[in-house]
């Protein structure tokens, strides 16, 4: 490659001065300036339960996030999204809802939560919930009324129930089918008890899809968000935003339809123009509703959307105008390790992005995806990799989410058969073992399971935990100048104390098909990732600002990020 022009003033060295992870962080962010706060923020996903479990049942809750605040704060992110903390059965790990505006009793109170805001306040953390639009739980006040009431019903239309096909309806009404296998479809027996209508659901069929055609969901739903605000939240991640329309007339899918509904690019139930108006309407309601004391100003909240829409421009329509502001990038998520390929998915989403005036939101793992240590290839390749992922995430121009345990490291668990609980493992007849090895409970300290994740027994937990993680522990990593946790804290402490050189416009450097992806963020920082075997070499005068693996004889080793001070850093 082409030698790396020099730079001068002192490195940044890593942050062996962070506090105990257990203390306060001793400071608000000092991102105080806040236009467009979500532009490159930095998001925290907790899994509640699966982070941090204050009352010794075995299952995270809202007071254990709570307790852990300082830790998010000193870790240095901006903001902290909690996934569905919501009463629900479980038949979706908290993705069914049974009432979108209560806090599950396992997990705590409505006054937990409020407790939870205001701290995360005080901190200066802003605080995002799930908006889980495309279904309910069937548990849910409106299904168990729709089930037991009349096809044509007004209990049903706020459902997708429709008759069946064949002579006694016997045939499911289209052949969609869902996302965890088998068939979209469910019958119900009628009020009389005969066989009767069938209702869709692209998820499990405890997941009844909403028929957002009908202006009481509509209505609730702003009930919903209004709800939330009230509570002081700062913002929400939008829930399979891409699926809430269907084809009015429900046609058949044909047969291009893939299991994953994220590939089904073209079907009837895939994002569809009709989702725009409501997220409009949304988010004028954001910009408009009364804010609470501590949270960020109606004009600065945030709608992040869950829209697994892989073409930039299809995705950029999401944050588009008057829309949300953020759209999750899973194309970078699923990307393999290649430079090619990385460099395609970065122009192509900067570039998207770039012509609706909305930030790229970087993401490498969630709740759902298999955890960048595994998925780059697992043992130390993966290990590694999954830092020198991180280092390009960190500084690509927008926003980034990182998924709990991400900063720690963790791998994908193994967990036997009997614990899984993700629908993927029974409606694949034990195929897929679905997502549960990411939503393992967080290893937060000592030698043995749970890791001071809670006081029960580990057979108590809510998923057990490995046997080899103690050298993860939040603990174990905390000062160690090698390890995970002290990567992404060095990071991020750099991207807030110099948010200059990181708001810079981006430049990619180096030929398409080179095994390096490197790029210029303005005139300050240069960022280089060694995709390849052969070593990468430096510039006698560049100056390694952060690396994710030691840089020796000038040269970057394979898979290897590093971050190259052009300038002194503003
Ligand atoms: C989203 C959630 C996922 C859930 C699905 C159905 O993709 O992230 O966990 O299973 O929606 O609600």
């Amino acid at each position: 490659m082409s030698a790396l022009p020099a730079a001068s003033a002192a490195p940044v060295t890593p942050d062996r001065g962070t506090p105990e992870w257990s203390t306060p962080s001793g400071g608000v962010p000092d991102k105080t300036a806040l236009a467009q706060w979500w532009r490159d923020s930095v998001c925290y996903e907790v899994y509640p339960r699966s982070f941090s479990d204050s009352d010794g049942d075995g299952t995270g809750d809202l007071r254990g996030v709570t307790a852990c605040l300082e830790y998010l704060s000193a870790l240095g992110v901006d903001a902290v999204w909690i996934t569905p903390f919501y009463p629900s059965p479980l038949a979706d790990a908290g993705y069914d809802i049974a009432d979108h505006t209560a806090v599950a009793p396992e997990l705590g109170t409505l006054a937990d939560f409020d407790a939870l805001v205001l701290k995360a306040h005080a901190l200066g953390l802003k605080i995002l919930v799930d908006v889980v639009p495309n279904h309910t739980s069937d548990a849910h006040p409106w299904f168990r009324q729709a089930v037991v009431s009349a096809p044509g019903s007004r209990a049903r239309q706020r459902y997708m129930f429709r008759p069946g096909q064949g002579q006694d309806g016997e045939a499911p009404p289209n052949d969609w089918r869902s996302a965890f296998g088998g068939p979209a479809w469910t019958r119900v027996p009628e009020p009389d008890g005969r066989p009767g209508e069938w209702y869709l659901h692209l998820h499990a069929p405890e997941q009844p899809d909403l028929n957002w055609r009908d202006g009481e969901v509509v209505d609730d739903f702003e009930r919903i968000l209004r709800f939330w605000l009230d509570h002081g939240v700062d913002g929400f991640r939008v829930d399979v935003a891409h699926t809430l329309f269907k084809e009015s007339d429900l046609p058949d899918a044909g047969p291009g339809q893939h299991q994953d509904i994220s590939r089904n690019h073209l079907m009837p139930y895939y994002d569809l123009d009709d989702l725009h108006p409501l997220f409009r309407q949304w988010r004028a309601l954001l910009d408009r509703h009364p804010a609470r004391p501590g949270a960020v100003p109606p004009g600065e909240r945030l709608l992040v959307a869950e829209a697994a829409v892989f073409d930039p421009d299809r995705l950029s329509r999401y944050v588009g105008p008057g829309e949300m502001q953020q759209s999750f990038n899973f194309a970078f998520l699923e990307c393999p390790w290649d430079a090619e390929a990385m460099r395609r998915v970065i122009e192509g989403s900067v570039a998207a992005m770039a012509a609706v005036d909305a930030p790229v939101t970087w993401v490498l793992s969630s709740h759902d995806a298999v955890r960048p240590v595994t998925r780059y290839g697992g043992g130390s390749t993966g290990r590694r990799r999954a830092r020198a992922a991180a280092l390009l995430m960190l500084a690509l121009p927008g926003a980034a989410y990182v998924f709990q345990g991400e900063e720690l490291g963790l791998p994908q668990a193994e967990l036997p058969d009997g614990r899984l609980r993700d629908p993927l493992w029974e409606r694949s007849g034990h195929t897929d073992r679905g997502r549960d090895g990411c939503r393992v409970p967080i290893p937060w300290k000592g030698g043995r399971a749970p890791y001071g994740f809670s006081s029960a027994a580990p057979e108590d937990c809510w998923f057990p935990q490995p046997a080899d993680w103690t050298s993860l522990t939040v603990e174990a990593q905390h000062g160690d100048s090698g390890s995970m946790l002290t990567l992404y804290r060095t990071a991020l402490r750099i991207r807030r104390e110099h948010p200059a050189p990181l708001s810079g416009p981006l430049t990619l450097l180096g030929p398409d098909d080179a095994s390096w992806l490197g790029f210029d963020r303005g005139s300050e920082l240069r960022c280089v990732v060694n995709f390849g075997p052969d070593p990468v070499p430096l510039d006698q005068d560049d100056e390694v600002l952060l690396s994710s693996a030691p840089v020796g004889g000038r040269k970057i080793p394979a898979d290897t990020t590093v971050w190259v001070r052009r300038r002194p850093l503003r």
